[in-house]
């Protein structure tokens, strides 16, 4: 374990280091040839949705084979683990379990945090004050992306780091732990409802999130990808709070309104800033309208179960969360929610093959304007 801190020693000092660099002026031209190959690497930006909670400054202490509550390990794939074996890429590395070398950037790192947020303070409870050092968030994780090319641009040179950012495919799933942590019950956390209302709350979310994108572009990114959030309002723990006025329906639907129209807003603002930023080729993929589709029409896909949680206590499953995996309902793959707010790997990937690509075998197609698979694989330098 103790070697395992000096091998990280490195990366470390040269990302912290690396900060203080500036960056060289672009090349225009380098940038347009660099980017007319497939994507060869899975850059990934998020929270739960996309990360187990291994990611943080302990990762090196953690054992190899280690197994969260949530995750349990790597037998839980969440949709980006899918997607990189769908690009026929090795599962992603998450940031802090690089080894330093530019060799391991270069394959593509995982940010991902859980939770994480797009706007902070929102996080309450023990969580309110730790978020900077365990968790990170939006804005953190997009200075970590910065920190990882500026190392690729030290080691490598400006054009191979410019070529790693241009031809890399991102993914950003953000919305879940700030929209969890808002309609938690009983916490204060709901006053960021109030200061901004229901509409301006999503307003936020989105002009945060479009200015990450600008970031990102700005340092040479070019093919990003932004997942929805799901219907929160049928997660077990919504649906647990909400029981009471349920009236037999699976969901609670007004939080589902709330989710829908943070959505829709963000899809359309997406779309609009694909024709404001030359050469970028950016996705919105409606995570909300696939989970949709398996709810209602769970037999279909194989569920037998689309309310409890596998993994949880009291009624739905939707008290306390998962805790250990021996709590674990024996059939994960016909439930649809893993835990509180997290799907199950059978769920994910009926979500990660709509997103990759509209296949004959269903007419589901989450991603617009264009698949997954398709913003992976272009090659035409006049597109990127
Ligand atoms: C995890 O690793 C430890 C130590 O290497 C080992 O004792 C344990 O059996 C492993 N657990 C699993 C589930 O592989
Ligand atoms: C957790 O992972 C182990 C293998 O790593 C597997 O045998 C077990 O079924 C998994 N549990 C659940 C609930 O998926
Ligand atoms: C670092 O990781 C990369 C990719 O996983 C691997 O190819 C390389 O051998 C590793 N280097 C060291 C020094 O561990
Ligand atoms: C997703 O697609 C892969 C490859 O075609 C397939 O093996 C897998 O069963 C699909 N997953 C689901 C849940 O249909």
């Amino acid at each position: 374990m103790g070697r395992k801190l000096l091998l990280l020693a490195p990366v470390f000092a040269l990302v912290f280091f690396g900060r203080f660099f500036p960056r060289e002026i672009p090349d225009a031209a380098a940038a347009a040839a660099d980017a007319a190959y497939p994507a060869t690497a899975l850059f990934v930006l998020g929270d739960s949705s996309v990360n187990c909670g291994d990611n943080t400054f302990f990762y090196p202490l953690l054992p190899l084979n280690f197994s969260s509550t949530f995750c349990n390990g790597s037998h839980h794939r969440l949709l980006p683990d899918l997607i990189a074996e769908r690009m026929g890429l090795p599962p992603v590395t998450p940031f802090f379990g690089l080894n330093g070398t530019a060799a391991a950037m270069m394959r593509g790192v995982n940010f991902g945090s859980t939770p994480a947020t797009i706007v902070s303070g929102v996080l309450d409870g023990w969580l309110r004050g730790y978020d900077r050092f365990l968790f990170q968030s939006l804005s953190q994780q997009v200075r970590q992306v910065f920190e990882i090319l500026q190392v690729l641009q030290l080691e490598l040179g400006a054009s191979a780091a410019r070529r790693a950012a241009s031809s890399a495919l991102f993914i950003l799933s953000f919305g879940k732990d700030d929209y969890a942590a808002l309609f938690s019950r009983g916490s204060e956390s709901n006053r960021l409802a109030p200061k901004y209302g229901r509409r301006g709350f999503a307003r936020l979310l989105v002009s945060r999130l479009i200015q990450a994108i600008r970031d990102l572009y700005d340092a040479d990114v070019r093919r990003v990808a932004v997942m929805g959030v799901a219907p929160l309002g049928c997660a077990p723990r919504i649906v647990w709070e909400g029981a009471y006025g349920l009236g037999g329906r699976d969901c609670v639907e007004e939080v589902n309104e709330i989710v829908a129209e943070y959505n829709a807003k963000l899809s359309a603002r997406l779309l609009r800033l694909n024709s404001e930023l030359a050469g970028a080729e950016i996705v919105f993929c409606d995570v909300y309208g696939g989970m949709m589709e398996i709810i209602a029409n769970p037999r279909i896909y194989g569920f037998k179960n689309v309310r409890d949680a596998c993994c949880g206590v009291g009624r739905f499953g939707g008290m306390i969360g998962c805790l250990a995996q021996e709590m674990a309902c024996t059939e994960p793959n016909s439930y649809v929610w893993w835990d509180l707010y997290s799907t199950t790997e059978s769920a994910n990937s009926l979500l990660a093959n709509w997103s990759w690509s509209p296949s004959s075998e269903s007419r589901q197609q989450l991603c617009k304007p264009i698949a997954l698979q398709e913003l992976a694989s272009i090659s035409d330098s006049e597109a990127l």
